[in-house]
């Protein structure tokens, strides 16, 4: 019963040997030509039936997105675009697909129309290259922090923390919203709830990697991370991957190092191995681009936008330097930016990121050294008193892509901080011991791996690089 993959078959079959294939058809011309494919590749095998010696009801089931089962003699094909096909000795319709009903037919589909098919869009080109470019990027996450020494750490998806402070968190409860147990002052009760206090889902499992990188001195989360903000923007999801990264004995310096190395290297992985999705993309991409207005478009195809970050330094500069450049720029001379920049102090808007990346360096930047107050409470107080040692990664097309910091190592200048903020420390008192026994100089940063999957495969919606998005008002499959 196994059947060997389309992939296998096109790049290792012999001519005449028979086999056995499954998958699913994209097209089916002449009655005869039936375009097969099974998602192990971008390419589709033709495989070839006589119609005359078939069953015309079984002909009559071979539509769009019908799954077969078929046995044939692998043979060099007659027509152009590929070198074997299939001859087809014995066919099995596995299920229909009704042409009246199915709605993924061959014919281009607006990426709108996609979402809302969001479990058939996979049986696309499109979907189905982005979903194994995301796998293989995975793939060379995992694969270079283990060879880096790094420990996969599992962060905890239940937590009693905010770890970012913006109190953009989705509650988990039992209680009963509509007669909630209350305190005598009449708040909500949450004593009575299943963990005895209030808890949340994740927005990141940085503290807790804190813990850990105390321990075992490098670690990195992988994992799902939520924020309720209502950002309803093509860089925003609610839920989303983050790969956090925690290193004791890092100081800022050697955390840019490493989050510049890491993202060069698994982008030169997904060079490398996926070829044939990213040359596709590519093309989809150009012809996406031919609709824009020509100020819109961008002036590199795909590849030459990733190996141009692979194949040089990225720029660091300062947050102070970055007003600079931002408040002599011609767009905030000339008032177009939609946040005009006043001064030091603000926080950066996506416009002023992507001027830095797209208009003055023309190359990914990190920015570091941000004004304390713009930024989360653990990171490290600069001398100055008024700068944290935190860094953002801005990328073209995408704005921040990485945030990161070196951490706050002393107990008295974190805990004044959290009196400042009215953080409760009984609330993090397992985060302060980390700062009471064997404290030292750590850091780490987060890196969002749907906007990096954006960036490697030119998608322009970040809907569209994760299998089921979640978005305000929507969390439909
Ligand atoms: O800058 P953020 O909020 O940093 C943190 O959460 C730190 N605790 C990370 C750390 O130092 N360990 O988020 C990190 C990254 C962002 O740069 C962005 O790429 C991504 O996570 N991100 C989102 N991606 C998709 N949708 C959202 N709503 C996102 N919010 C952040
Ligand atoms: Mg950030």
């Amino acid at each position: 019963m196994k059947s060997s993959s389309i992939k296998s078959l096109l790049e290792e079959a012999t001519l005449h040997q028979e086999l056995t294939v499954s998958g699913w058809v994209r097209t089916f011309r002449s009655n005869r030509f039936i375009a097969l494919n099974d998602g192990s590749t971008l390419q589709n095998l033709q495989c070839v039936v006589d119609f005359e010696k078939m069953d015309p009801e079984v002909l009559r089931k071979i539509n769009t997105g019908a799954a077969l089962r078929v046995v044939g003699e692998v043979v060099p094909s007659q027509g152009r675009g590929q070198k074997i096909e299939l001859q087809v000795s014995s066919l099995q319709v596995l299920g229909e697909a009704n042409p009246e009903q199915y709605p993924i037919q061959p014919k281009k589909h607006s990426m709108e129309f996609l979402r809302e098919q969001a479990h058939l869009r996979v049986r696309t080109n499109t979907f189905s290259a982005v979903m194994r470019v995301r796998s293989a990027l995975a793939f060379a996450v995992h694969q270079y922090f283990t060879s880096e020494g790094f420990y996969y750490f599992h962060a905890p998806i239940i937590t009693g923390s905010d770890a970012e402070g913006a109190g953009e968190m989705f509650r988990v409860s039992v209680l009963d919203p509509k007669s909630p147990p209350l305190t005598p002052e009449g708040t909500v009760d949450f004593k009575e709830d299943f963990f005895g206090k209030e808890t949340n889902l994740t927005v990141s499992g940085q503290l807790e990697a804190e813990a850990y990188a105390m321990g075992l001195g490098k670690v990195y989360t992988f994992g799902p991370t939520f924020r309720a903000e209502n950002s309803n923007t093509s860089r925003h999801l609610a839920e989303f991957w983050m790969i956090e990264p925690e290193m004791a004995f890092y100081d800022l310096d050697a955390n840019m190092d490493l989050a510049e190395d890491f993202i060069q290297q698994v982008i030169r992985y997904i060079l490398e191995h996926c070829q044939e999705d990213l040359e596709f993309l590519e093309k989809r991409l150009l012809d996406e681009e031919k609709s824009k207005p020509q100020t819109e478009r961008s002036d590199m195809p795909l590849m030459e936008k990733l190996r141009f970050v692979t194949d040089q330094p990225f720029k660091r500069v300062s947050y102070t330097e970055a007003i600079d450049i931002l408040k002599n720029s011609k767009p905030n001379k000339k008032k177009k930016f939609q946040y005009p920049i006043e001064g030091w102090g603000t926080d950066l808007q996506s416009e002023h990121e992507r001027y830095l990346v797209e208009k003055h360096f023309k190359c990914p930047v990190i920015l570091f050294n941000y004004p304390a107050e713009i930024k989360a409470f653990y990171m490290r107080l600069n001398e100055d008193g008024k700068t944290v040692r935190a860094m953002d990664i801005l990328f073209p097309g995408i704005g921040e892509i990485v945030g990161g910091s070196q951490r706050e190592e002393r107990l008295d200048v974190l805990t004044d901080k959290m009196k400042a903020l009215g953080i409760d420390e009984k609330e993090l008192w397992w985060y302060l011991d980390l700062r009471r026994f064997g404290t030292a100089v750590h850091s780490g940063f987060g890196l969002g791996f749907e906007r990096l999957v954006q960036f490697a495969t030119g998608m322009g919606n970040i809907r569209d690089v994760i299998p089921f998005p979640r978005t305000p008002q929507n969390a439909e499959f």
